[in-house]
């Protein structure tokens, strides 16, 4: 096992920040220690990373993503072993991926399917929510035992009807059984079977173009479906985390639970702080036509910028109406995937890639003076290791903590993209992030100890990345 210090950083955490050297002894951080302190004698270490004029934060920990995800015919193009490489790029050191059960499946089945996935296949640490995309006595039985598989957190859908879809008497079913366990729901809420019905319509009418899946996912469909999943949590006595949050009055029905003391959460992504309907589902290009919005589709879909949406998720983060920022990562390429829905954008898999640029993206945030540098911590780090039991381990730079670190250096630049110069390590045919320029750039990634990326080289190995059993969420009374 070999020593590492990193010396002459300021070490952030949610808290405050300060300047320190940081000790780690083989996988975990033994240390920190004032510059020129020296309690234990002059400390040597084998590995030396100088940090000097520059952060050093915990690795990432973007608790949404899906590699391979079978979806619309296809499945999501980064796999376990290109995906987390990707995330360990962008200052990424744990994913929480979703893993599935589809109706008529088995949870069980499932689950073992993604474990075989994933072992042995990531650079990065890993762990599970369990999608239960059919809610049948089985299916309930099976939720019984998912705290001991270190699963402490599921996800429901209030949209896809056919595919995940659960109707409001197997989400109270679900929230009772999740109550007795402590588990904690996490729910796409749209309201599916009306988008369907707007959909239809449109795609009738002769409104084929991606821009249409934004119009009929409207955001009536969005506050409707939170509100109702508020409701239904409540009368279970279940604690409720509302993911890829998009709309403006979503965020109202959450902040207004929150108000009311209700044990309410919520996510948002990238895309819905930076992205819109109007600039990325309306786009059109030589190469594509008006399918060049396709790129963009995802559930729930970008927003209208006239309307504030964009706006009113900054201020959500800053307010700890929402509490976290994951990437909903779940790329799809244009050519034979994202094309299944050329004549019909009912037809295009939804998704976006971003689990390489979440951190970049954010610190924005902290050059725009939206939110402060330890809000950004927390909001990519700390936050998501305490809502999925994973604190204490991940998302702090403390003694005892994994040592999954990240040295970002606030002077240096990041172009995104899959055009020259760019960077782009996903496993996808275009960007979604194509001509974004960062403030700031992913020095060194530490992940357990082990240096993943330095020196502008991936340095880590497929397989390094272990399965992490999670405790109960830490935001729960
Ligand atoms: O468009 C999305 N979000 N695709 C991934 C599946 C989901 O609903 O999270
Ligand atoms: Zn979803
Ligand atoms: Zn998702
Ligand atoms: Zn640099």
């Amino acid at each position: 096992m070999s020593t590492t210090l990193i010396t002459g950083g300021t070490v952030v955490s949610a808290t405050g920040r300060a300047q320190a050297d940081v000790l780690v002894d083989g996988e975990r951080i033994v240390a920190l220690i004032s510059p020129g302190a020296t309690p234990f004698g002059r400390i040597e270490a084998d590995v030396t990373i100088d940090a000097t004029g520059k952060y050093v934060i915990p690795g990432g920990v973007d608790a949404h993503t899906h590699m391979q995800l079978p979806f619309g015919g296809t499945n999501a193009s980064d796999t376990f072993e290109t995906g987390t490489r990707a995330a360990a790029w962008g200052g990424t050191t744990t994913i929480i991926d979703f893993a599935v059960q589809r109706y008529g499946e088995r949870v069980q089945d499932g689950l073992a399917r993604w474990h075989e996935l994933a072992a042995g296949n990531c650079a990065i640490d890993y762990g599970f929510h369990q999608i239960i995309g059919g809610v049948d006595d089985d299916a309930l039985k099976a939720m019984d035992t998912l705290v001991d598989e270190g699963i402490t957190s599921y996800k429901l859908f209030m949209a896809y009807p056919g595919v995940f879809y659960s109707d409001d008497a197997q989400v109270l079913r679900a929230m009772q059984k999740a109550t007795d366990h402590g588990l904690l729901t996490m729910m796409h809420a749209e309201n599916g079977p009306a988008i369907d019905v707007l959909a239809a319509q449109l795609a009738e009418s002769g409104k084929t173009s991606p821009y249409y899946h934004g119009i009929a996912r409207a955001w009536q469909m969005e506050e409707e479906a939170t509100h109702r999943a508020i409701m239904l949590a409540d009368v279970a006595g279940a604690p409720l985390y509302v993911v890829h949050v998009s709309a403006k009055q979503a965020v109202e029905q959450l902040a207004g639970a929150r108000d009311r003391g209700r044990n309410v959460f919520g996510e948002t992504c990238p895309q819905y702080l930076y992205l819109s309907l109007e600039e990325q589902l309306g786009a059109s290009s030589e190469e594509w036509g008006d399918f060049e919005g396709a790129k963009w589709v995802c559930s729930t879909p970008l927003r209208s910028r006239e309307e504030g949406h964009q706006d009113a998720m900054w201020q959500a983060l800053r307010t700890n109406d929402l509490q976290m920022v994951s990437t909903d990562h779940c790329p799809f390429c244009m050519k034979e995937q994202k094309e299944l829905g050329k004549d019909d954008f009912r037809a295009i898999p939804n998704g976006i890639g971003s689990i390489e640029h979440r951190v970049d993206l954010l610190y924005q945030g902290v050059v725009t003076g939206q939110i402060t540098l330890e809000r950004w911590v927390e909001l990519i780090a700390t936050t998501p290791a305490r809502m999925f039991g994973l604190y204490g381990r991940k998302g702090v730079i403390a003694p005892g903590a994994d040592a999954d670190i990240v040295v970002y250096d606030p002077a240096g630049h990041t172009s995104i993209g899959v055009g020259e110069g760019r960077t782009h390590h996903m496993n996808m045919d275009h960007s979604a992030w194509e001509g974004f320029e960062i403030d700031g750039h992913v020095d060194v990634v530490l992940s357990r100890g082990s240096v993943v990326v330095a020196d502008g080289e991936f340095q880590g190995t497929k397989g390094h990345g272990s399965y992490l059993k999670r405790d109960l969420s830490q935001y729960l009374v």
